[in-house]
């Protein structure tokens, strides 16, 4: 099973930022995704979870204290209040004007050629509305198949590949698996990898040793660890033929992989 031809052409692993360049700016944030890009990543991991009115907002936590310093309930929240809250100033106060985006919106940033990993966010049964809707709104893209739909959750994912499977392949986009240490057996070990359908496989770095890749490998799987910051264990992930990288500093990481970034693409904001 293979990501397809926008994760595969450059002949070297991709290099996504994890909530964008979140390492210096707010994460999943317009900043992070304009300066990861900026820094050479091929593209951006980020979070998404369906709000109280219905719109699919582009966050990583479901309650927002951290973020924006209010115990306020994205799931319940509606789009008119999320959209006025300062989600900047718990990263540094010149940040202030930071406020929480839509997918479509990040989208807007995120223009082709920019890859996109949208994680599909929830637990237990997780809400059964957003992969549906997260599908319709990646498959009207010009280019639906640089996005690949991530989740922890099997579920999201069963309920992903079935709102896709009413559309030409043309219209899909790719999926993986996300998994880490703290999980059962059967979630670390990838075990229902099969029954979900996925291209990919997306285990956190601690679980990445050579022989567990190689395994993933020879099951016909794509290998994308998360968190990926340091340069030597990129490198050794490399070696070990991962096919791509989340990671906190896209620029570390593309310089120690592929030397300096030279930007031959119009995936600039506003471009
Ligand atoms: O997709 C990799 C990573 O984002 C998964 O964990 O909690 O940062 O969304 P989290
Ligand atoms: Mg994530």
């Amino acid at each position: 099973m293979s990501l397809g031809a926008p994760f595969e052409s450059a002949g070297r692993p991709f290099v996504l930022a994890h909530r964008g360049a979140s390492a210096e700016a707010p994460e999943n944030s317009a900043r992070a995704f304009s300066l990861a890009l900026a820094q050479g990543a091929d593209g951006v991991e980020l979070d998404v979870m369906r709000c109280g009115s219905g719109e699919i907002v582009v966050v990583h936590d479901e309650e927002l204290s951290r973020l924006a310093g209010q115990p306020v309930e994205l799931r319940r929240a509606p789009w008119s209040v999320l959209r006025g809250l300062d989600v900047g100033s718990w990263f540094h106060p010149r940040f202030s004007d930071t406020r929480l985006l839509l997918l479509e919106e990040a989208l807007e940033l995120l223009r082709p050629p920019a890859l996109v990993n949208v994680e599909l966010k929830g637990e237990g049964m997780g809400d059964p509305a957003l992969p549906a809707r997260v599908s319709e709104i990646l498959s009207a893209d010009p280019a639906p198949e640089r996005f690949l739909v991530s989740s922890f959750n099997p579920a999201l994912l069963v309920r992903f590949r079935a709102a896709q499977g009413r559309l030409p392949h043309s219209r899909r986009s790719p999926r993986g698996l996300l998994f880490e240490a703290e999980q059962s057996a059967p979630l670390r070990r990838a075990s229902l990898a099969p029954l979900v359908g996925v291209g990919s496989l997306h285990p956190s770095v601690d679980l990445c040793r050579a022989s567990s890749i190689a395994g993933w490998r020879a099951r016909g799987y794509a290998v994308v660890p998360w968190t990926v910051d340091e340069p030597a264990v990129a490198l050794a992930l490399q070696a070990a033929g991962v096919a791509g990288f989340i990671t906190n500093r896209p620029a570390l990481l593309r310089e120690a992989l592929h030397g300096p970034a030279q930007r031959t693409t119009d995936a600039s904001p506003g471009a």
